[in-house]
């Protein structure tokens, strides 16, 4: 994490793809798809504002919300955003706040982005659109190896959203990248299924209390152990657009993401145990049947209560199609499934109607709660 020594490569087609893509990086206005542990990522020069513009554009995504500068090192944190080449072993870390040295030891590489204030002065300025022109930038070392060979390669800081389309679930295969993004980007690397599958924990350590910006692949419980003291009273910024209590329905998310095209149902759990919850799914599934007579396919992704649930058992008419699929037993493989399952349905079966088990928001259940409520939008129902 520290030093910033270049991958050893044993395969060579694998060593021609990463120099290709890490020359599009370096040397042109172009973006990449790339895998990390996460999700994929659509990736440019965090250090030019054409690649950041070319990285919205292929998204068609709006350039307000600021963008994570990913990088392999900190020494190339130190080289390419401060300016300071070979720094003694002791002064590596000196533009990083104390406050991140328990987590940035303990989680990176990995599912964690940390902000940092923009410095005043340096020789390669991070564009202002990686920012958004706010006072901090957003960064962090991703654990995947084809991530981070393709930083150290380019050597230069990776700006990189998830790799799909604006509004459409996150990436965790390229052949969702290569449905969202064809004929748009120049190149998809191609390193299989992301393990973690939701986006990295965004944290901010600059203010006290320090504030959970994104839910992630880290959980708030990881955060506040490994953070230390000052982690301890944390608040989770990201709650704010997240109502839980509400009975019936959660108010209008800011903005439309995760969503497939298919109308999303989230079903939250308001209780932890199984009583009435399937006379009361099969409730809400007539009506949301009957409600519309377009909905002829529909899914449902289960996680828990709903697991035993068989198409006999339900009230499904004659001529209706009926998918059930489950999501995982634990929060690691509902998050590892989550938005290629929903995928899976609405992009492959074509489904009109999807149905979602949530689960409760400890550990991993937070950030798939908040992912799922985004992809459902209105439709949230407790059960
Ligand atoms: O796992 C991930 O983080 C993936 C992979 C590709 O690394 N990337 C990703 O990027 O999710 P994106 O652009 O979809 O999300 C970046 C998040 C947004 O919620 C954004 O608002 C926040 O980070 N962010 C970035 N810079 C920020 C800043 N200076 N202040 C506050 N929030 C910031
Ligand atoms: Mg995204």
């Amino acid at each position: 994490v520290l030093d910033g020594s270049l991958p050893v490569i044993s395969d060579p087609d694998t060593e021609k793809a990463l120099k290709e893509a890490a020359r599009i990086i370096r040397d042109t206005d172009d973006t990449v798809a790339f895998p990390t542990e996460t999700v994929y990522g659509l990736g440019g020069s965090s250090l030019n504002d054409n690649s950041v513009l070319n990285i919205y554009k292929a998204k068609n995504r709006p350039s307000d919300n600021p963008l994570i500068s990913h990088i392999s090192s900190i020494d190339q944190l130190n080289r390419k955003v401060y300016g300071e080449g070979n720094l003694s072993q002791s002064e590596l870390l000196k533009h990083i706040p104390n406050s991140y040295h328990n987590l940035i030891h303990k989680l990176w590489p990995g599912p964690l982005t940390i902000l940092l204030p923009v410095p005043s002065e340096n020789i390669h300025t991070l564009s202002k659109l990686t920012t958004a022109d706010q006072p901090t930038f957003a960064v962090r070392i991703p654990a995947n190896p084809v991530a981070r060979a393709l930083i150290a390669l380019s050597d230069t800081p990776i700006a990189a959203p998830s790799a799909n389309a604006s509004t459409r679930p996150s990436p965790t295969l390229a052949s969702h990248v290569y449905h969202d993004l064809k004929g748009r980007i120049p190149l998809i690397l191609d390193g299989g299924a992301c393990r973690v599958g939701v986006e990295s924990t965004v944290v901010d350590g600059l203010c006290d209390p320090p504030l959970l910006l994104r839910p992630g692949g880290f959980t708030y419980e990881e955060i506040t152990e490994i953070g230390g003291d000052f982690w301890k009273n944390c608040k989770v910024e990201s709650a704010k657009n997240v109502k839980t209590n509400e009975k019936v329905r959660t108010p209008g998310m800011k903005y439309k993401h995760y969503a497939p095209s298919a109308k999303v149902v989230l079903l939250i759990p308001d209780s932890p145990t199984s009583d009435g919850k399937l006379d009361t799914f099969k409730q809400i599934f007539t009506s949301e049947i009957a409600s519309n007579s377009d909905i002829k396919n529909v899914a449902i992704l289960t996680t828990k209560y709903l697991d035993n649930i068989t198409k006999t058992n339900l009230p499904i008419p004659g001529t209706h199609n009926l998918i059930i699929k489950t999501l995982g037993h634990n929060g690691e493989e509902i998050q590892a499934n989550l938005f290629a399952a929903l995928r899976q349905v609405d992009e492959e079966d074509k489904v009109d109607l999807i149905f979602v088990e949530g689960i409760s928001e400890e550990d991993e259940g937070l950030a798939i709660m908040n992912r799922l409520k985004k992809a459902a939008a209105n439709n949230c129902v407790s059960f």
